[in-house]
């Protein structure tokens, strides 16, 4: 499966809702999540979106991202459509542990 990581939270671009062929993506206020089980690991996701917050899970260090993926996929409503970014997408985009310091 692939996965949503840390630079998503507050940018949200959602061009990668756009091109997902199973709709499986869901959306929190400051970031969105890839349901695992959906997913079939088609990669187009992966260059569509401008923050390179999408990674497949096979990248070493994304347990944490993959547990929150499958968590919050099941609470969150689902997204297919895209939207405006957040209006502090572009400075936010590249801020380090925003996980850390916006997730709550
Ligand atoms: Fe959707 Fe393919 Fe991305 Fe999975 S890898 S979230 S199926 S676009
Ligand atoms: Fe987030 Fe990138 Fe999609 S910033 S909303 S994963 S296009």
């Amino acid at each position: 499966t692939y996965v949503v990581t840390d630079n998503c939270i507050r940018c949200k671009y959602t061009d990668c809702v756009e091109v997902c062929p199973v709709d499986c993506f869901y959306e929190g206020e400051n970031f969105l999540v890839i349901h695992p089980d959906e997913c079939i690991d088609c990669g187009v996701c992966e260059p569509e979106c401008p923050a390179n917050a999408i990674k497949p899970d096979t990248e070493p260090g994304l347990d944490m991202w993959l547990k929150l993926n499958a968590d919050f996929a099941t609470k969150w409503p689902n997204i297919t459509v895209k939207r405006d970014p957040l209006p502090e997408a572009k400075e936010m985009d590249g801020v380090d542990g925003k996980y850390e310091k916006y997730f709550s």
